[in-house]
């Protein structure tokens, strides 16, 4: 089984390569697949054997998009349609990953992924517009939303708070944003499951959410991130008005997933036991 990748550095794309065991995973960088570039996005669907085909590419500078919007526009919701246009005239089915981001965050309930969605920003609204062009695509597909990914490779909370958490006595630290912070490598291992299903001829399409459990404020977080790292780091939780950033972040990222797990048998992992790996790649 072949599946082709668009992105090839970053989190997901890293951890693709890494899970992939028996199955033949492609990675296309920004030099042979340019998000920016919609011919090169043609040209290496119309070319491909794949099975199956995952964009773990992204624009995901959250606080830049808000001035940076064309190029987010570009690469988050127009190059997606273009991608999911060329793989729906393949019949190759298309698996993509969207965001907590794009619903307002209001409530305490976890998100279903047939609730109404309501972007607060712009990085947000793009993920959403993708997610749009997909089901208008008109081809075999499916969407997953993810939350707080992180992993050994590339900028996240988890090398931020090894970090600081050791030039620090003190540091403040969000605690009324409440999520689930789930690893690439459960991100990619989720997706191949998935993609998998749809190589033996699944065909059924949709949305669905897949993070890392027990939901935990950011501070809740960063306690578990010192704990394991055996970091004396006194957290101060403060609110998310103290803490002002470019882009509104939704206080609820909660996720329910349970339609992956009725689908696909695809379970919450436990972000706990997955960060032992990482906090032990990254110390
Ligand atoms: N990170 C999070 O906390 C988070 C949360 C929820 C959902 N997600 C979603 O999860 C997915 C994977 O995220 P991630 O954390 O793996 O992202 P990431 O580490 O930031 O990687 C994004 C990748 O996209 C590539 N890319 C960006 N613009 C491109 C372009 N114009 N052409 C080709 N490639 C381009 C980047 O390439 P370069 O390496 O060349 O820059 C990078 O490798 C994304 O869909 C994201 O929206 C992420």
């Amino acid at each position: 089984m072949r599946v082709l990748v668009f992105g090839e550095n970053g989190q997901v794309a890293t951890s693709l390569r890494k899970r992939a065991g028996d199955i033949d995973v492609i990675c296309l960088g920004r030099d042979q697949a340019d998000l920016g570039a919609p011919d090169m996005l043609r040209a290496a669907i119309e070319a491909t054997d794949a099975d199956v085909i995952i964009n773990a590419a992204a624009y995901t500078a959250v606080d830049k998009a808000e001035t940076d919007s064309d190029q987010a526009e570009q690469v988050n919701h127009l190059a997606v349609g273009t991608m999911a246009r060329a793989a729906a005239k393949r019949g190759i089915p298309f698996l993509h990953i969207s965001t907590d981001y794009v619903f307002p965050g209001d409530g305490d309930q976890p998100w279903q992924p047939d609730d109404e969605t309501g972007a607060l920003g712009v990085y947000g609204a793009t993920k959403r517009r993708g997610e749009e062009a997909i089901e208008m695509a008109g081809g075999v597909y499916a969407v997953l939303r993810t939350s707080w990914v992180v992993s050994s490779t590339g900028n996240n909370f988890v090398k931020t708070m090894l970090r600081l958490g050791a030039d620090r006595d003190v540091l403040t630290i969000i605690d009324d944003q409440t999520g689930g912070p789930t690893a690439a490598d459960d991100i990619a291992d989720a997706l191949l499951t998935m993609a998998r299903a749809y190589a033996d001829g699944r065909k059924d399409s949709g949305i669905y959410h897949f993070s890392g459990a027990p939901d935990c404020t950011w501070a809740g977080f960063a306690a578990e991130i010192f704990d394991q790292a055996g970091i004396t780091c006194e957290i101060t939780p403060i609110p998310t008005t103290d803490y002002p950033t470019p882009a509104a972040r939704p206080l609820n990222s909660r996720l329910d997933c349970s339609t992956l797990e009725t689908d696909f048998g695809i379970k919450r992992p436990d972000w706990r036991k997955s960060l032992v790996t990482i906090v032990k790649d990254l110390t």
